[in-house]
């Protein structure tokens, strides 16, 4: 068994055919699903998804692309969101230096409103970070011990990786370890502990090389426990156990 870790099934991409995709993720052994929030209206859409499946979970939060819109009203609303059963982390939220959608110090208010309140609420993070290690990991280790989470669709290379480890955080590995010339994702994939690892799709997206350039969904999370299985010269049964059992710990499900 599997468990997606990061999906955003909740968006339109899925409008067609998402009881279908919800059934072939069943068929393709994914027990559960976590689907997660980047502003306000899928954030509400994770949660009615949540509420409808009881194999479904529901972060909420927002992006940093999108940053600017953390109004006082919003947080507020994430506030009342987080106190639901199925709502079981905060995010994604972080920080990204590559389409720098927001200002950086806009997004940089923005992830630290959410780690207080993160904080506040003691619920675990989902951080999306894109070439911005070099602030994420100070403003994290800043706040080591008060706080538990995952660095999702981990690109790093293996020095970050021990930093990320250091301050007590899981490595997401999603589809871009199948690319042949992800070498960082891949090595990666080989070192991070046992029980430090989650795999995910981060679907629509990301779509693992055997069906790359169609859309991504959560039965495809197969294929990133199969690549880091490989690379790990051990079984993909292990790979499901022991990722579940690690999604399991941190998020307290
Ligand atoms: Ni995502």
């Amino acid at each position: 068994m599997f468990i997606d870790s990061h999906a955003h099934i909740q968006l339109s991409q899925f409008n067609r055919d998402r009881d279908a995709t919800l059934k072939r993720a069943q068929e393709a052994s994914v027990s559960h699903i976590l689907v997660i929030g980047f502003d306000m209206k899928t954030s509400l859409g994770a949660v009615e998804l949540a509420e409808e499946h009881t194999h479904i979970y529901a972060t909420v939060g927002m992006h940093p692309h999108d940053a600017k819109d953390l109004t006082p009203d919003v947080l507020k609303t994430f506030r009342e969101l987080a106190a639901h059963p199925k709502v079981i982390a905060l995010g994604e939220m972080g920080l990204d230096y590559y389409r720098n959608l927001s200002p950086r110090p806009v997004q940089k208010e923005a992830f630290e409103k959410q780690l207080d309140l993160a904080e506040e609420m003691q619920m675990p993070i989902v951080i999306h970070n894109r070439d911005a290690y070099m602030d994420i990991l100070p403003i994290l280790e800043a706040r080591q011990g008060k706080i538990q989470g995952v660095l999702h669709c981990f690109t790093g290379d293996v020095e970050l990786m021990h930093r990320s480890l250091d301050i007590g955080f899981y490595i997401g590995i999603g589809g871009i370890v199948t690319y042949p010339n992800a070498k960082d994702v891949q090595a990666v994939a080989q070192e991070v502990p046992t029980d430090k690892l989650l795999i995910e799709t981060d679907c629509p997206w990301l779509t693992p090389q055997f069906r790359r350039g169609k859309r991504n969904e959560p039965a495809y999370v197969h294929a990133v426990a199969e690549k880091v299985a490989e690379l790990r010269g051990t079984s993909v049964e292990t790979i499901g156990e022991t990722t579940t059992k690690n999604f399991q710990k941190l998020f307290r499900c």
